[in-house]
């Protein structure tokens, strides 16, 4: 895995439109996180250096520079790295709530580590992250990023509450989606407009469009737990039900395939149980209106970005828009 996502090659596009300024804040931000990660003791060092280390596709603080839409110094760097931190440390957190044995192509910490271990771990990463945004010296920043990580973790306190739950209501399950997705990427897009000089006002669109195409990030990364394939998407399918998380293609399939408004999800117990299910869910059509509702979100997203935007900083965000529901991973 490269050091800086810019080897992908949808980001590598992304990259090149933003400006030239947006590659080596990308170098930068993964310096830092490196930074960040290699301190406080060789234990927590090798859980933490290990996740971030693992790379992933780091759109969130993509998301940060191309949202100030100028190279800002030291301070946006610190910003889209304390994102980073923060959606890593969840993604370590998230892991234990699903038990999940790999992430970016690894073992978990909680896997090689263990629950106690990947708590900490997870911690440590969310201290970094608002000590580093602290230096930033502005409250709003502080006030966006932690307003982020309470949704997430109310989002994820939510999952585990519907749980095994069938018949969750649509409604419910968008809220999760925000809370637990959305709200970072919102963060992230106001944290890069405060840092460009948008101030708070010019960051309110930008909020807008982050709040959305995260949704619609969320809703895809559903569908892909559901359609796969699996050498692409690097899980098997079926992992959201095996866990008990009903998603929206399974909440979308029950209203057209009665044996599946039957099914106790408790009952999935296995992989090839859980691919069974998944098959049955595709062959009502429901992967196919799931994406488009993620379409929908996404076309939302592009109205919202502001025209009075400098068309090479327009375009790029408009490009991250289409890229969040063309991805296997
Ligand atoms: C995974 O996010 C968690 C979700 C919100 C679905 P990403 O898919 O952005 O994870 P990495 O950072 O690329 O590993
Ligand atoms: C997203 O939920 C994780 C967070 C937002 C913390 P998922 O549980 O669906 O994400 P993956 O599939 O583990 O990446
Ligand atoms: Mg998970
Ligand atoms: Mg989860």
């Amino acid at each position: 895995m490269s050091a800086t996502p810019a080897a992908d090659g949808p980001v590598t596009a992304i990259v090149h439109a933003g400006g030239e300024h947006v590659l080596p804040l990308l170098e930068r931000v993964e310096d830092l996180l490196r930074e960040v990660a290699g301190g406080h003791g060789p234990v927590l060092a090798g859980h933490a250096g290990s996740t971030i280390s693992a790379g992933g596709k780091r759109l969130r603080p993509l998301l940060v520079i191309l949202a100030a839409g100028r190279d800002a110094g030291e301070g946006l760097v610190r910003a889209a790295t304390a994102v980073e931190l923060v959606h890593s440390a969840t993604l370590v957190h998230d892991d234990v709530l699903d038990l999940a044995p790999r992430r970016r192509g690894r073992p978990t910490v909680f896997a090689t580590a263990g629950r106690e271990a990947a708590t900490q771990t997870g911690d440590l990463l969310f201290a970094q992250a608002f000590t580093l945004l602290a230096a930033n010296g502005d409250p709003e920043q502080v006030r966006a990023l932690s307003d982020a990580g309470s949704a997430l973790a109310r989002g994820e306190l939510l999952q585990r509450a519907d749980a095994w739950d069938a018949a969750i209501a649509l409604e419910r399950y968008l809220q999760r989606c925000d809370l637990k997705t959305a709200r970072l990427f919102q963060a992230a897009c106001e944290l890069g407009a405060l840092e460009g000089g948008g101030g708070v006002g010019g960051a309110a669109s930008l909020r807008d469009f982050g709040r959305r195409i995260g949704l619609a990030f969320q809703i895809l990364d559903d569908v892909l737990d559901v359609a796969g394939p699996a050498d692409r998407t690097g899980k098997h399918r079926g992992t959201d039900l095996l866990d008990g998380t009903v998603t929206l293609p399974f909440i979308l399939a029950r209203e057209r395939d009665p044996e599946l408004a039957a099914l106790d999800p408790r009952a999935v117990r296995d992989p090839s149980t859980a691919e069974q299910v998944c098959d049955r869910i595709a062959a009502t059509g429901a992967l196919d209106e799931a994406r488009a509702q993620a379409l929908e979100h996404v076309a939302a997203a592009k109205a919202v970005v502001p025209a009075h935007l400098p068309e090479r900083q327009r375009s790029a965000l408009l490009m991250v828009a289409d890229g969040v529901v063309a991805r296997y991973s």
